[in-house]
């Protein structure tokens, strides 16, 4: 059994992500406790999962349990798979109906029993608790640095627009979309989507009206190492004129929000309904989009009547004047 950890930002949309990826990875999700996802799945899931966005980190669960006593008891009667020396991790969620302050030094003392040692300040391997409605170890397999993802945004790209997704939004796009080969981005902006999606290994196509957009893409995707991308200058509207022969598997995108001169002197709502159709026309069947739309378009009825079936939508308040829903569609 392994855990999950996901990000309260996003709470929902955290979660369909981790379904999406153990969809293609194998295993499923069996339980949530607050942020705590109970996952059944194997090793040949950890290549999805650690392609995740909106989560904190990922690991393998060892004892949970009802109360704290039930917990020491089950970690004295297993074997600890620990290499090296240990710390144990803390996790109050908000949730948390336990008393939880004297734990760390507990199991702690549970675990050095059978011959570990501690390391408080380095050490090789953590043992993360949680604490929900439930009570939970395991072991730390994978921390999603946020460091890693900060290094991303877009004031440290060499092409700066403050137009861009947060990159652990984009990250979550692309894997919502269950891309496993390929994506295109048809506002490609300044390649902030595919930037996420060229660094867990797709091959990444991407489409701007503008000329210093495409350029500007260019420039922030071989800045992070990506080679293996292809970008045009033309109209998201018009994309099967652009890929006449190309069917994608995947796309996810973040049209203008008609807010600057973003909307190349078009009516956005037409603008939107227009693209919802030209990207249903070059998507493969059974494919997948993923698209940010402001919340005062409806989305999910466009997007029905452009021929998708909706499959996930996620609601995100940017700033005051800002409110905007994530879709996830399917090409039926
Ligand atoms: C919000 S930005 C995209 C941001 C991008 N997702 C990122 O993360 O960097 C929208 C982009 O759509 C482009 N655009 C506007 N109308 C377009 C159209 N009809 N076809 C293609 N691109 C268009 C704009 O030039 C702009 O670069």
């Amino acid at each position: 059994m392994l855990y999950v950890e996901i990000l309260g930002s996003l709470p929902g949309m955290a979660r369909d992500e981790v379904k999406a990826m153990l969809e293609l990875g194998g295993g499923k999700i069996v339980d949530q406790d607050y942020l705590f996802l109970r996952v059944d799945a194997g090793e040949d899931a950890f290549p999805f999962l650690d392609r995740l966005g909106l989560a904190h980190e990922y690991g393998k669960l060892v004892v949970e349990a009802d109360s704290i006593g039930e917990l020491l008891e089950k970690a004295r009667g297993v074997e600890w798979p620990i290499k090296g020396t240990f710390k144990v991790d803390t996790e109050t969620m908000a949730n948390c109906g336990h008393d939880v302050l004297d734990l760390p030094r507990k199991l702690g003392a549970v675990i050095h029993a059978q011959g570990f040692r501690v390391n408080l300040s380095k050490p090789d391997t953590i043992v993360r608790v949680y604490c929900g409605e439930r009570l939970y170890a395991g072991i730390r397999l994978r921390f999603f640095d946020p460091k890693d993802f900060e290094s991303r945004k877009a004031h440290h790209r060499p092409f700066f627009r403050p137009i861009s997704l947060h990159p652990r939004i984009s990250r979550a796009l692309v894997n919502l979309t269950k891309a496993r080969n390929e994506i295109l981005d048809p506002f490609v902006g300044a390649g902030g989507i595919l930037m996420e999606a060229g660094l867990i290994g797709l091959k990444v196509y991407g489409v701007d009206i503008k000329p210093e957009m495409v350029e500007g893409a260019e420039t922030n995707l071989r800045h992070y190492g990506i080679e293996n991308y292809e970008l045009k200058i033309g109209d998201a509207t018009r994309l099967k004129e652009l890929f006449p022969e190309k069917r994608f598997e995947a796309i996810a995108t973040d049209p203008p929000y008609g807010t600057s001169a973003t909307l190349a002197g078009r009516r956005r709502d037409e603008l939107y309904r227009k693209a919802l159709r030209s990207m249903y026309n070059v998507l493969k069947d059974g494919g997948r989009l993923a698209i940010a739309f402001p919340a005062d378009f409806d989305g999910e009825a466009e997007g029905q009547k452009a021929g998708f079936r909706p499959v996930g939508k996620y609601y995100q308040r940017v700033h005051k004047s800002l409110d905007r829903w994530f879709y996830v569609f399917e090409k039926v």
